[in-house]
Order: C-alpha cells, then sequence, then structure tokens
C-alpha cells in the first residue's frame, strides 16, 4: 500500500516515524509525501496537552476525507493519543480503522492486512532493536537511548503513554552511531524523556556521552535531549566540556521558578539548585545556548509563585524558552491539586512569559551580530531561494542562495537576526 505518515509532538515521535517508515518498507509498502495517493495514513499523535491532541485528531478526520484513489483510505492512529485511548478511539470516531500504541508498531503491518478493526496498546519493553530507521532528517540523525519515563512530574502524561524507563545497550547505540557517522551523517542526538538517568550494565549517560563522541568522530556533531534538571551532574558537564564534538547547547527545562510549585509538581530540585546547576554549565562552557520549558498557571501558582518564574527568566536569560498554560491531563497526580488558576488567568501569564522571553531572546540573538560561526548545512530554508543552517548551540542560520549542500561545514559572519533566526554569510566560499 501507498502509505502516508503525518507526525505531532516531540523528537521521539518524530523518530518514532522514521522506525515505523522501516516497518513499513521491510512489510513491502511505500511511503508517499502525498496524502491524496495514499491508500493508508498514519498520524503519529502527541497527548502532552489538549490542544496537541485535538489538532492531531482534527487532523485525522481531515486526512481520511482525502480520498486516495476513490476510497477511503486506511486510517491510523499512532503514538501517544493511541495510547492513551486505545480502543474508545474506535467507538469515537468511525474513520479510524486501526489504533497502535508507541511499543506496538511492529504489529502494524499484520494489522493492515486482517481488515479490522483494531486497537493494540500493549505496553512492553519494546526497543525497535531490529528495525532500521528510514531516515528522514540528513545530515542530522536521532538515536534513541532510551525510551518512557518514570520521573512521574505531576503535570505529565508521559510516563503513562510511554511505559517505564529502558535504556538501549551501549554497543547497540554505539554501533549505530558509527554507522551513520561512516554514512556521511553530520550531526547525530541522543533522544530520551530523561537522557540523564540513562542506564545499562556500568554505563551511565556521562560514560555513554563519552563513548558516543568516540564513535562520531570529529567531523559529527553530538547533541541530547531532554534532561531532567535533578540528575545533571558535574560529570555529565565537565564530558560536555572536554569534547569538541558535544555541541555546547543545553536544553533543561525548569517548568517553573517558584519552589512550593517544583515541589507540587514533583521535580525533584529547589530554585536555587537549578540556578546552580546553570551557573556550573556557564562556568564550564562560557558560549552554551539554553533553553527550556515552562509551565504557566499550575494549579496552586499564587501570583508570587508566578512572579518568581518571571524572575527566573529574567535571571538566567535564555536564549529560547518553550512557554506553556497548564493543561489537565487525564489521570495524573495534578488533578487533585488545589486550587486550580482559572484558564483566562493562565492564558494571561503565559502572555506575561511569552513578550519577557521575546525582548530576551531578540537582545540574545543581538549579541551574535558579526560574529564568526561555524554552521552545517541542513536543507532549503521554508522561503524559496534559501538556505537553511544551525550552528553548534542549534541556531538557526539563514543564508542567502541554494548553491549549498546538506551536510556542508563552514564559517558565516552573522549579517542579522529575527528572532531565534539569524541571517549569515560564509566567511569565505566553501571549497567543493
Ligand atoms: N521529558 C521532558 C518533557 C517532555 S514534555 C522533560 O522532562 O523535560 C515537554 C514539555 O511539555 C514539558 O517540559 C512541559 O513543560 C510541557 N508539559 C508537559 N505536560 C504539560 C501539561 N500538562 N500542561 C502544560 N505543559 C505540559
Ligand atoms: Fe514528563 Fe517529567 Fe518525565 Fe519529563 S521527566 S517526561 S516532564 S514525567
Ligand atoms: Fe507528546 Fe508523546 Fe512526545 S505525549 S511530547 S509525543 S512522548
Amino acid at each position: 500500500m501507498r502509505c502516508f505518515i503525518e507526525v505531532y509532538g516531540c523528537q521521539m515521535n518524530v523518530h518514532d516515524a522514521e522506525i515505523l517508515s522501516g516497518i513499513l518498507g521491510s512489510a513491502g509498502h511505500q511511503i508517499t509525501k502525498d496524502p491524496e495517493d495514499a491508500e493508508a495514513v498514519f498520524v503519529v499523535t502527541c497527548a502532552v496537552r489538549e490542544h496537541a491532541e485535538t489538532r492531531a485528531m482534527g487532523r485525522i478526520t481531515h486526512l481520511a476525507g482525502m480520498a486516495g484513489c476513490g476510497s477511503k483510505p486506511l486510517v491510523a492512529v499512532c503514538g501517544c493519543v493511541a495510547q492513551e485511548h486505545g480502543e474508545r478511539l474506535l467507538e469515537k470516531v468511525d474513520v479510524i480503522d486501526l489504533v497502535v500504541g508507541p511499543d506496538a508498531y511492529h504489529r502494524i503491518p499484520e494489522l493492515m492486512t486482517e481488515g479490522v478493526r483494531t486497537a493494540e496498546v500493549d505496553q512492553c519493553s519494546e526497543e525497535y532493536e531490529d528495525v532500521t530507521p528510514v531516515r528522514t532528517q540528513f545530515p542530522r540523525a536521532f538515536v534513541n537511548v532510551m525510551r518512557g519515563c518514570d520521573n512521574y512530574c505531576t503535570y505529565c502524561i508521559v510516563p503513562y503513554v510511554r511505559g517505564r524507563e529502558r535504556s538501549r545497550s551501549a554497543s547497540d547505540i554505539i554501533s549505530e552511531v558509527r554507522k551513520l557517522a561512516a554514512g556521511g551523517f553530520r550531526e547525530v542526538t541522543l533522544l530520551g524523556q530523561n537522557v540523564n538517568s540513562y542506564s545499562s550494565g556500568d554505563t551511565g549517560f556521562p560514560e555513554l556521552l563519552e563513548m558516543v563522541s568516540d564513535a562520531a568522530g570529529s567531523d559529527c556533531w553530538v547533541r541530547f535531549v531532554t534532561s531532567n534538571p535533578r540528575d545533571l551532574t558535574p560529570g555529565l558537564a565537565e564530558v560536555m566540556a572536554s569534547r569538541e564534538n558535544i555541541c555546547n547547547q543545553f536544553h533543561l527545562p525548569a517548568q517553573s521558578g517558584s519552589d512550593s510549585v517544583l515541589k507540587a509538581m514533583n521535580r525533584g530540585y529547589t530554585r536555587n539548585g537549578y540556578m546552580k546547576k546553570v551557573a556550573m554549565l556557564r562556568e564550564l562552557m562560557p558560549d552554551i545556548v539554553m533553553s527550556t520549558d515552562i509551565i504557566a498557571g499550575f494549579p496552586g501558582e499564587s501570583p508570587g509563585d508566578f512572579q518568581d518564574t518571571v524572575s527566573l527568566l529574567e535571571e538566567v536569560r535564555f536564549d529560547y524558552a518553550f512557554l506553556f498554560r497548564y493543561s489537565e491531563r487525564k489521570g495524573t497526580g495534578a488533578l487533585k491539586l488545589k486550587p486550580p488558576v482559572p484558564v483566562k488567568e493562565r492564558l494571561s501569564r503565559l502572555s506575561v512569559l511569552q513578550e519577557l522571553q521575546r525582548e530576551i531572546t531578540i537582545e540574545r540573538s543581538k549579541e551574535l551580530l558579526g560574529r564568526e560561526m561555524t554552521v552545517l548545512v541542513t536543507g532549503p530554508a521554508r522561503v524559496k531561494g534559501q538556505t537553511a543552517a544551525r550552528t553548534r548551540g542549534n541556531r538557526m542560520v539563514i543564508l542567502e542562495g541554494t548553491g549549498y549542500e546538506p551536510g556542508e561545514v563552514f564559517s558565516v559572519r552573522i549579517t542579522g537576526a529575527d528572532g531565534y533566526t539569524h541571517f549569515g554569510m560564509p566567511v569565505i566560499p566553501p571549497v567543493r
């Protein structure tokens, strides 16, 4: 069958869609980029906030209506919404044929031939070791190091939809990274809901990162997401600082600047503890690019607590921040916490944070004007006639013209900045 895959949510899902492509390809199906041409449509969904879920469900109905070859395509809901609602999705939405959770993608080819509406959401410790993912991000590649999460932050649905934490063996990870580097990939991003709790035999995350850095070699950059601040150790920061190919970039979700909110969220660190870790990273890597996630309007967040978050953003001056308003999620501990912050107030707090961070992001970006930076070309930019590239800090740099190949690495001078996006000119035109 000709299969179309649409993906929502985090990088885990983007990589899971590559795994799904691999599974479909091995079973003799083809991948199409055109939903109108598809005989089967797969939507890999995210359940982390209500908005993400509603959007994915809307797309499912829409895609089902884009009749492939005159008849309704087979419609499969995959990912975290599938895991969350299971069979109920079949009852609620009649265009859906298959509901498949993140641990059950192996079953998809079989389910496609059975022609029966089914939900397959058993959780197991699936790691998809036998699947060759179809890489869609050349010259960048995602490598799973662990799946699942055991942290149970009280707002978060991920531990319920992604199951228990399990780490891949270091040797499997290393051999995947070696193959990618040998195949011309110029960047690997190690993926996990909480990479710092990676543990396989005697290997923890700092040791794994060292091994990956060796396996990637000098021509391949290394990044990782995501780290829970509670498990960020000096050992990890030292490995990062000591290795040339590990990018000086850190996504360190703070969620809140208030100790009482952090406690109610079950985050396992205090504001002061968080600030010390930021200081440690910046001391070892003065040019480190830092980003964060923040939730506004968590239950019980008083105006004073909210001010603590505002001042955290002001003090740290993140290069970038992903800001969310709190969204109730089924089955999570925070549902019981009181008092809820009214939705209107959540939105108004969110817009205060957005305005503040927008200014900080612009200020930080301007600091780079005129600087020379190394970039990796990733492919065509969204605007025709331009090329997109990334710095080691993962900032996007737009280059005029299209005469660049994905995977080229060279120096640019930063000539302009628009929010988090920069514009650059090659310092010396790349030699080919
Ligand atoms: N494992 C990652 C987070 C994955 S979810 C980590 O711990 O950092 C990505 C972000 O979504 C979270 O950092 C959080 O800021 C946000 N988020 C998760 N659940 C949410 C909820 N119920 N409401 C609003 N934002 C939420
Ligand atoms: Fe969710 Fe917390 Fe796990 Fe991140 S660490 S996925 S926020 S439970
Ligand atoms: Fe969303 Fe699932 Fe990722 S809930 S954030 S796609 S793990």
